[in-house]
């Protein structure tokens, strides 16, 4: 069982890791200013950012920093609400917000009045599994392998409304985790009562990615004997594939995508967002009223929470997101992709580490876990911030020694990588 306790130990022993390495933090710039972006240079793109020099940093995926586009728009949109808050809101405020809309409708490949706008994953999944219309009785379908987050939200909506939610195992050593035979176990455990299959995308406490695009598949089959309120919904906590896996939510295949937007992405910190098939949407009632001023039934609109935001920071995710199209969804997942592999043959070369993330891409992604012989994750995490290598441990039950290599890092940083664990 994941507890609360043993989640913020692991988020200390990376805050601490990350801390420690640079008291004075090291940042190469200040403010947004960089050298102009060359979107097919990876060196330009890394110089985009203002990270701490002389250090490898794995663990760029578990929380953002800011690329200079993002910075100069927070610090621009900052000052025009410091200058006159109300003044500055309302004069900019629908023209900012459909900027944002429409730069992330582009890079998802979809319509904006679908995707509704949050703080975070976590926000996300508490308001979509608190506002999907289920009936006392109803089910929810989940893993053992999901966030804390999906487990409390699915909790909690049982204690209010009398639904249940149970939890399937997919696989048993990650190392070894199969596309057909998690369809088949997640199928299996489909029950006439089931409305709901909540999973994630990339489970960050093992590195596994799930075949979306088979699950879906799957569960269409089930849905055709079933009548349409009765119809199944996908669910995904997209957020270890999102921004580093290049498939839309409409590739996927799924209901709903639910991300953060300040991991993989690199925006603003405290932004994320859900996507809806338009179809799912109509089993959604909003959780918060929205301040939208959208025209009656777009639902993404509808879904996102209102009240007064740290506004400076959710309008500079249109800036993330057309830097990112610009690269291309494509280039970064195979980046990415590229790293991986190399630091996972890298690994598994060495006869004191158990590499616990499967080597095919067809069942993984830019999470990387592994074990070290005679080290606990967290002692091995504070053992390579003396070598300047920046790792995380898992927040779960069994805790890993976890790396992300993003489309920041590069060839040179995963040898040094390599070297400090093989001197571990
Ligand atoms: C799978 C998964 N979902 C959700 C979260 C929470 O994300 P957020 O910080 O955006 O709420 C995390 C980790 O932070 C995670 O690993």
């Amino acid at each position: 069982m994941v507890t609360r306790r043993r989640l913020l130990a692991a988020a200390a022993a990376t805050t601490a890791a990350l801390s420690a390495c640079d008291p004075d933090g090291g940042a190469t710039q200040s403010g947004g200013t960089a050298p102009p972006l060359d979107p097919s240079s990876w060196p330009s793109v890394r110089e985009q950012f203002a990270l701490a020099p002389g250090v490898v940093n794995m663990a760029l995926f578990a929380f953002a920093s800011h690329p200079a586009t993002v910075r100069a728009a927070i610090e621009k949109h900052r000052a025009g609400l410091d200058a006159d808050p109300y003044g500055f809101l309302h004069a900019n405020e629908p023209a900012l917000e459909r900027a944002v809309a429409d730069a992330a409708a582009a890079y998802l490949r979809t319509g904006r009045e679908q995707i509704a706008f949050t703080d975070s994953t976590t926000m996300g999944l508490g308001l979509l599994y608190s506002g999907l219309r289920l009936r006392p009785g109803d089910e929810v379908l989940a893993t053992e392998h999901d966030f804390y987050a999906t487990h409390e939200a699915l909790r909690l909506r049982g204690e209010r409304d009398g639904t249940t939610f149970r939890k399937v195992r997919l696989y048993d050593e990650p190392e070894s985790a199969a596309a057909e035979e998690m369809v088949r176990r997640l199928r299996a455990a489909v029950g006439a009562r089931t409305r709901v299959v909540a999973v994630t995308w990339v489970h960050s406490g093992t590195g596994v990615k799930l075949p979306i695009r088979a699950i879906a598949d799957a569960l269409a089959e089930v849905n055709r004997g079933r009548a349409e309120a009765d119809r199944l919904l996908l669910c995904v906590d997209g957020v270890h594939g999102f921004a580093v896996e290049d498939p839309t939510p409409d590739a996927l295949g799924c209901d709903f995508l639910i991300s953060g937007c300040h991991k993989w992405l690199f925006g603003p910190r405290g932004t994320g967002l859900i996507w809806g098939r338009a179809e799912a949407w109509r089993r959604f009632t909003p959780v918060i009223p929205t301040f939208t001023g959208e025209p009656d039934g777009a639902p993404g609109p509808a879904a996102t929470p209102g009240g007064y935001h740290s506004f400076e920071h959710r309008w500079a995710l249109a800036e993330a997101f057309t830097m990112r199209t610009a690269i291309g969804a494509t280039r970064v997942a195979e980046r990415t992709r590229g790293l991986v592999s190399a630091l996972k043959d890298g690994l598994a070369r060495m006869s004191k580490v158990r590499v616990r993330t499967p080597r095919s891409p067809e069942v993984s992604s830019g999470i990387v876990c592994c074990e070290v012989e005679g080290y606990g994750a967290a002692e091995a995490v504070a053992q390579l911030r003396g070598s300047k290598i920046l790792a995380s441990a898992t927040p779960y039950a069994t805790p890993y020694l976890r790396f992300g290599p993003t489309a920041l890092n590069d060839e040179s940083e995963v040898e040094a990588t390599l070297r400090a664990v093989r001197a571990l």
